[in-house]
């Protein structure tokens, strides 16, 4: 098996904590694997960014094309942010050969079947294990060990930064304003927070969750959604003294009635599992026929619990290239 050669695109928190496990914890992936990687492009527009992580200035590119175009490249790891140059760098990647993983969930999103069909037509792998719950390993989980599964319930608290805040406007008083900005310090907000706050994150994610474990694409735009920015700390403490947390839920139901799904602020009792699901963790709830109730919880954001996702993803294709 020949060497892989993985280009990062983005050397921001995702991919900085992307680039710092790959180099800290390469003897255990290489001994996991049996397979030799090398990062060989750093698509970044700021040297210091390489400088932080002690990557060699070297691999620093702003040469879009000769990473897409080439045939050295095994796999293209796209923590750009944004829409419209992702979704047009990862189709072309994919449909050249070069396997994508992505913690992009509105591109994805966004674009489910297009960039699919980009992977069928370039035989490559699409991985987005990162974009749904950070390091929680739902996806997978979902497609491999569940599979055998008909799922009829999806609840879950999907977005560390609103978790955050409503976490610290409750236990600690902390203000609205200050707890988004301490929630974009540690790198959990998106770079515009406009998407975490209105709920938009939440409802690309929950598009995810429902096409993979339902079957049923449904546009993100077409979820109904509703954020936090209307909370206000009257609500969390009248919520409390009701025996209740606010947090920001987006749910889907399948039934034979029907096929329910949003996302919007929902008092839980405090007994609730997810009332204790605090900071920036996240926890996802489902249903299975055949498995029953399960919940996964653990850290939905920042640079390494999302970074270890993206690793997964990679290593999840190192396999895959070694057996075909
Ligand atoms: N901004 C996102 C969040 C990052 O706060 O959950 C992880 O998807």
């Amino acid at each position: 098996m020949k060497k892989v050669n993985i280009a990062l695109l983005g050397l921001g928190t995702v991919g900085g904590g992307t680039y710092d496990i790959l180099t800290k914890n390469r003897d255990i992936i290489l001994e996991r694997t049996g397979v030799d990687y090398e990062i060989t492009h750093i698509f970044e527009k700021y040297a210091t960014q390489l400088e932080k992580h002690g990557a060699p200035l070297s691999l620093q590119t702003l040469d879009i094309d000769s990473i897409i175009e080439s045939d050295d490249v095994d796999v293209i790891v796209e923590c750009l942010g944004g829409m419209d140059f992702p979704v047009s760098v990862m189709t072309r990647a994919l449909k050249n050969g070069i396997s994508v993983v992505t913690p992009n969930k509105a591109a994805v999103a966004a674009n489910y079947d297009m960039l699919h069909s980009a992977a069928e037509e370039g035989h490559a792998y699409l991985k987005f294990e990162a974009a749904v719950g950070g390091g929680i390993p739902i996806l997978t989980t979902i497609q491999e060990q569940l599979a055998g599964n008909h799922f009829t319930d999806i609840m879950g608290i999907l977005n560390g930064t609103t978790n955050y805040i409503l976490t610290k406007m409750l236990k600690q008083g902390q203000k609205y304003e200050d707890a988004l900005s301490d929630a974009k310090k540690n790198g959990f907000a998106e770079p515009d927070p406009t998407a975490d706050v209105e709920g938009i994150d939440c409802a690309n994610k929950l598009c995810l969750l429902m096409v993979l474990a339902m079957g049923k694409y449904v546009n993100p735009q077409q979820i109904p959604t509703k954020g936090i920015t209307d909370v206000t700390m009257e609500d969390i403490q009248a919520a409390y003294n009701r025996g209740c947390v606010i947090k920001l839920i987006a749910h889907a139901s399948l039934t034979d009635d029907g096929f329910e799904y949003y996302v919007k602020p929902e008092e839980i009792p405090l007994d609730h599992p997810l009332a204790s699901v605090s900071n920036e963790f996240n926890a996802i709830y489902l249903d299975g026929d055949a498995v029953g109730e399960l919940m996964f919880y653990g850290k939905g954001a920042g640079a390494l619990p999302t970074g270890s996702a993206i690793v997964g993803d990679i290593i999840a294709i190192m396999k895959g290239l070694q057996n075909e």
